[in-house]
């Protein structure tokens, strides 16, 4: 049997076949543009992910048995709000989890709703991306718009509804949307009214794992798939990843080092940290797990490697950072290039360098942008070390988890030894994983995840001394976003 596992990304879609042996048989990619339509907004049409989907299957199966294939588990961007009309068209490009411009929104829940109300009916606050604030947009903004919808979507649910004909979300990614009880898995009653939204306008919830039917007869047709192909809920981009790395049942962690930055920690039960400072979402194993999410992690290597410096070669650039300056640079990054989610909640802070001097080198700065994105993750781990959720080693994966100076650094700052998955494409291979348990391939997320997901050998291990060095550049570096918060206020 063959499962394929699709991650709908916010630059690509990633498309991976599995046995069920776990073995990935082939990997592609589709890319696609990402509109900004206004500073601060980010936008995609729902077409894109269906098209690279349908133009991407058959090129994943070419040279395979399609008539193996029996599942598909699809994961993808969170927060994305897609909404659809009477004959499910889509009404207006998705607005996308980068985008910002829900600022008064934002303001309006977390401060006249009141923080600790929308946390009582959700276990979250309201940041910039998350989808209700975007409905109030809407509302506002569009108010022709808002009065078609018939439907709200997430950007994986729909493409899992242009499969199967059903429009359903499964319990990860609808914890994003801060319409979901997370606590009792069911929609909030409350947060719909807040928003002018009746339940049926909302998809149908299940757990990631479970089926949400097979392929509508012309899409079998058109993919080369047999029509009795199941297509499971799936999972937001990050959980599937933790599926896909093992991070499944309480007590693991997962770092997932893409264009923004995850750390996920899966906990015994629902557990809401004091300030809402962190995301308290619900697993793809019917679990729970606390999560925090920086808006620019390789994002922010890529604007230094590209943007500034022209680099023809990231190695090459990370390979002048001399190993002997770990835990010794006195240049500093604040890595808030699009604001910053966890634990800030705040989009109007900017990026910064602190600490440059005549003698500062290409280097030095190099290396600060990759420790101040360690730091930033850092700050969502003590967090929920102080709520007594212990991290004592995590999988590490994404683009940005391809350097070994960045693994080294964050092992380092975090104070914890990283793990690397043999797979490639974790979220992908997480979808793959909850369609194969869809299918009875396995009886449950945790015996699939504890036969599949394997990881190297070989683990990153922090070095004692450079621990106590970056301790303390770590307490310089946190005192940086509140000295410069007001000032970032006066820049807009
Ligand atoms: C998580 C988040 C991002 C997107 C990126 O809360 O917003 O990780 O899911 O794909």
């Amino acid at each position: 049997m063959y499962f394929i596992g699709l991650d709908i990304g916010t630059s690509a879609t990633k498309l991976l076949l599995m046995d069920e042996d776990g073995e990935v048989l082939n990997i592609r990619s589709r890319s696609y543009p990402i509109s900004f339509p206004e500073p601060g907004w980010s936008e995609q049409d729902p077409i894109l992910w269906w098209d690279a989907v349908r133009q991407g299957i058959p090129e994943l199966l070419r040279g395979f048995d399609a008539s193996q294939v029996a599942g598909i588990g699809a994961c993808g961007q969170m927060h994305g709000l897609v909404v659809l009309d009477k004959d499910d068209e889509v009404i207006r490009p998705a607005i996308l989890w980068n985008d910002s411009r829900t600022r008064y929104q934002v303001d309006y829940l977390n401060r006249e709703v009141g923080r600790r109300t929308i946390a009582s009916y959700t276990g979250n606050v309201a940041y910039a991306g998350f989808t209700a604030p975007k409905l109030l947009w809407m509302r506002e903004e569009e108010p022709v718009n808002f009065s078609r919808i018939r439907k709200v979507m997430l950007p994986k649910d729909y493409v899992n509804f242009r499969l199967t004909g059903v429009h359903a979300t499964d319990f990860s990614d609808a914890s994003g949307t801060l319409l979901l009880d997370v606590r009792n898995r069911c929609w909030s009653r409350q947060m719909l009214s807040i928003c002018g939204l009746r339940e049926r306008q909302l998809p149908q919830l299940h757990q990631s794992w479970e089926p949400l039917g097979t392929l509508l007869p012309g899409v079998a047709r058109e993919l080369g798939l047999p029509e009795e192909t199941l297509v499971c809920a799936g999972a937001g981009d990050n959980a599937s990843a933790a599926v896909g790395t093992g991070a499944v049942g309480p007590g693991r962690c997962n770092i997932v080092m893409g264009t923004a930055g995850t750390i996920l920690m899966t906990t015994d039960g629902c557990v809401v940290d004091e300030h809402n400072a962190l995301h308290s979402f619900c697993s793809a194993d019917g679990g729970w797990n606390l999560m925090g999410c920086i808006l620019t992690a390789a994002g922010c290597n890529k604007w230094w490697m590209d943007d500034i410096l022209g680099a023809d070669s990231y190695d090459a650039e990370q390979a002048l950072v001399a190993g002997g300056k770990l835990g010794q640079n006195d240049v500093y990054f604040l890595p808030y290039l699009m604001g910053e989610r966890t634990p800030h909640n705040d989009p109007r802070a900017r990026g910064a360098f602190v600490g440059l001097r005549m003698d500062t080198t290409r280097a030095d700065m190099t290396q600060a942008v990759l420790e101040g994105v360690a730091f930033a993750l850092r700050d969502c781990l003590q967090i929920a070390r102080a709520e007594e959720v212990e991290v004592m080693a995590s999988t590490i994966c994404g683009g940005g988890a391809t350097s070994p100076l960045w693994r080294a650094i964050c092992a380092d700052v975090l104070g914890i030894p990283l793990q690397i998955p043999q797979t490639p494409q974790a979220p992908a291979f997480g979808a793959a994983m909850l369609a194969s348990v869809c299918c009875g391939a396995f009886p449950d997320v945790a015996e699939c995840a504890h036969r599949l997901a394997r990881v190297e050998e070989q683990m990153v291990f922090p070095n004692k001394e450079i621990i106590a060095l970056y301790r303390g550049h770590y307490s310089t570096w946190h005192s940086m976003y509140p000295a410069l918060k007001d000032i970032y206020r006066q820049m807009l």
